[in-house]
């Protein structure tokens, strides 16, 4: 497992889900299952954990244990599918977003620009888009405005014309395609500037902005008065949705007023203040660098 995917901040997810011995539990990114085990060996004989995963490699990680069951399902369906479950409420769910670092080191699925791939980045190898297809078919100006809304990419015009203009030879099919266009480009250092852009081009294949909105909503509808929202984000727009959803109980954070006039919180904060990876953990794992957790409850 831990060759797979090290889990970030274990200890203060676990602590945030505040576990009940025979409680019921969602684990909306289950990887590697390394939050999923932890959360199995925390609570009893009558607990239940549900883990869901998109990704096909992820089932392969699937924990036998009789208190667990793997959905393979996109989160946005979480309400949905533990319906099928019989599951109606539960007592905390846990988001660990983003991609594992199976999936980042895996080279044919192309999320990566350290290998010679088909630029594909699905989770899901059911979805129809993929990283060649946004290149091919989006246009200059949704290419653009991709690569600066998720990738934050400082000169995303400059690329956007130049993708636009070899595309035009032939289409950008593979990652070191896509690099030899970005090096004619790129600002400040290489590592960084790609990462953006890979970091763009997977959020919109996937849709993570839109998923993680419908599974807020969905998390909250299936939450007990008292179940705890425990979310990691590692980019700056999911983890503002978040922080506005735990706030308002809406992704733009707009306040609800009920009949009365009286502001309607569907959350306690637990944490005031976004929790960050220890020192330490930066240093045994650089992916808890970007890690910012959010833990809430509903009221
Ligand atoms: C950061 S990893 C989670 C790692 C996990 N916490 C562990 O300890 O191994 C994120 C996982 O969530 C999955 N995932 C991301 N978005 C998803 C979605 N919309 N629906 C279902 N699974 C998703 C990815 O396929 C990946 O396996």
């Amino acid at each position: 497992m831990s060759e797979y995917h090290v889990p970030v901040m274990l200890e203060e997810c676990i602590a945030g889900l505040n576990l009940k011995s025979d409680g019921s539990y969602v684990d909306v990114t289950f990887g590697a299952g390394g939050h999923s085990q932890s959360i199995l060996n925390n609570i009893g004989v009558n607990g239940h954990l549900y883990g869901f995963d998109q990704d096909d490699d992820a089932e392969a990680n699937r924990i036998d244990d009789p208190r667990f069951v793997f959905i393979k399902a996109n989160f946005r369906y979480v309400k949905k599918f533990l319906r099928v479950e019989g599951v109606r409420k539960v007592d905390g769910i846990l988001a660990d977003l983003g991609v594992s670092s199976y999936q980042l080191d895996f080279p044919e699925r192309g999320f990566s620009y350290r290998f010679d791939a088909e630029l594909d980045m699905r989770m899901n190898h059911g979805d129809e888009l993929t990283a060649a297809i946004i290149l091919k078919e989006y246009s200059k100006d949704d290419l653009q405005m991709l690569f600066s809304r998720f990738g934050e990419v400082r000169n995303a015009r400059t690329l956007a014309r130049l993708i636009d203009q070899e595309r035009e030879v032939a289409d950008v099919k593979t990652t070191f395609q896509l690099n030899e266009i970005l090096e004619r480009v790129r600002f400040g250092p290489r590592a960084k500037y790609f990462a953006q852009v890979y970091q763009a081009l997977r959020m919109e294949v996937n849709q993570e902005v839109q998923v993680l909105e419908e599974m807020l909503q969905g998390g909250l509808d299936v939450l007990k008065p008292g179940g705890r929202f425990v979310v990691m984000s590692y980019h700056s727009i999911e983890d503002r949705i978040v922080k506005n959803f735990f706030k308002t109980g809406d992704v733009n954070g707009v306040l609800k007023k009920d009949d009365f006039g009286v502001i309607d919180r569907p959350f306690k904060l637990i944490n005031k203040k976004v929790i960050l990876a220890s020192v330490d953990e930066v240093r045994r794992n650089s992916r808890a660098k970007s890690a910012k957790l959010r833990i809430a409850e509903k009221i």
